[in-house]
């Protein structure tokens, strides 16, 4: 059970506005404010440097909390920028040759599909989309049959930017082992808020962030790439500490996932990533995952019963992120109201998701993301909010 009075005195911001907005950016726990603004006013007394030197220890913690919260191993675990560059550095490794064929969803994320797109083009690779089942999740009965010898990758959004499904990764994962293909999960909006396993789920590549569920700092993001992986994808880019120049015609890669690293980063982002996900960890990820769907359930049911709302998740399994319009508003118009009355959303549109929403004749929906600190009488407020907005 996670102590939400404790949770909520952790997260100041709380006293002030109803952030339904995990998905977009969460509200970071006091303890990783604390530490990156600890971290800022070290560089700030004694350099740049010299602080991270001090740092050392949390610096190492990134890798093994992050390998205890994925079960994987530290040296699997790379610190990069943010998700979507942590995909690239994966992706664009990859030994794809011309006339690959790569398998994907409706539900990629919009960054992902465009890289996709690109390297088809350059690379005359096919992109092969597994289609939906009724519910709208990956259809996995439908995916040996698109399986030719030249597939070489399945690349998946675990939980899309644009709704509440959960696509049924690890029943992927089987399907990718069976058939000795590749495979890259971004797990960008499920880190944080479901119980991840690697070893479950059966990927050989994971992606996230840290803004969102892992409620770290803006501007960081980490890479899994499984240890028998690591020697298949070199990195698109290579520097003084992903590799060590030997002599005029040799360079030596970082053992393990370092390689995809950079060597310049934002030091106090990485620690205060690493007090989030310790923070996360010590309250549980089953707990945590428990309380963020049933709040969410609660929401998609009384927005339901809202006269003019439809609710527009797809999937069996349902997350914390829930989406609807109104008949009559806008959803960006309905967002701006709703900031101006201290209740944070966001609004997802089909230029990012036009695989999806596009597909259903969506142009853009509201969606609101709960996390587990958020509460019923928050969603009884939201949902007074939603009944009374007009355009
Ligand atoms: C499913 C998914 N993948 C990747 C990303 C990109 O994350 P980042 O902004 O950290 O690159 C997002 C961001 O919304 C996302 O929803």
């Amino acid at each position: 059970m996670i102590d939400i009075e404790a949770v909520r005195a952790d997260t100041p911001a709380c006293e002030k506005v109803l952030h339904f907005n995990s998905a977009g950016a969460s509200l970071m726990p006091k303890p990783v404010y604390d530490a990156v603004c600890h971290h800022l006013r070290i560089e700030n007394s004694v350099g740049g440097y010299e602080a991270e030197r001090r740092a050392k220890d949390d610096l190492e913690a990134f890798y093994s909390e992050f390998a205890g919260l994925l079960n994987a191993s530290p040296d699997e675990i790379a610190y990069v920028e943010n998700a979507t560059r942590a995909w690239d550095m994966a992706f664009y490794g990859l030994p794809l040759s011309e006339g690959d064929r790569i398998l994907t969803h409706g539900s990629e994320y919009a960054s992902n599909y465009l890289a996709l797109l690109q390297q088809a083009r350059r690379r005359k690779l096919h992109i092969d989309l597994i289609p939906s089942d009724a519910s709208g999740q990956i259809d996995v009965n439908a995916m040996p049959a698109l399986i030719t010898d030249r597939t070489k990758l399945i690349a998946i959004t675990h939980v899309p930017t644009q709704g509440g499904l959960i696509n049924p990764a690890a029943e992927v994962g089987k399907i990718a082992r069976k058939y000795g293909v590749t495979y890259l999960l971004d797990a960008c909006q499920s880190v944080g808020q479901l119980d991840i396993d690697v070893e479950k789920i059966g990927c050989d590549i994971l992606s996230g962030t840290g803004r969102k569920f892992l409620r770290g700092p803006r501007g960081t993001g980490f890479l899994y790439v499984r240890r028998g992986m690591i020697e298949k994808v070199d990195p698109p880019f290579v520097d003084l500490h992903s590799a060590t120049w030997l002599d005029e015609k040799s360079y030596q890669l970082a053992p393990g996932a370092k390689r995809y690293e950079n060597w310049e980063s934002y030091v106090a982002g990485r620690v205060g990533l690493m007090v989030a996900v310790r923070y996360a960890r010590n309250l549980g990820l089953p707990a945590i995952e428990q309380r963020t769907r049933q709040l969410a359930d609660s929401l998609r049911h009384e927005l339901g019963n809202v006269r003019g709302v439809t609710v527009h998740d797809l999937g069996k399994e349902k997350c914390g992120i829930v989406t609807f319009t109104k008949e009559g508003v806008s959803p960006g118009n309905m967002a701006e109201r709703l900031v101006s009355q201290g209740m944070n959303i966001s609004v997802s549109a089909a230029t990012s998701a036009q695989l999806d929403l596009g597909r259903r004749g969506l142009d853009a929906v509201a969606r609101a993301s709960v996390h587990y600190f958020n509460t019923d009488t928050e969603i009884e407020r939201f949902v007074e909010a939603i009944r009374v907005i007009v355009e």
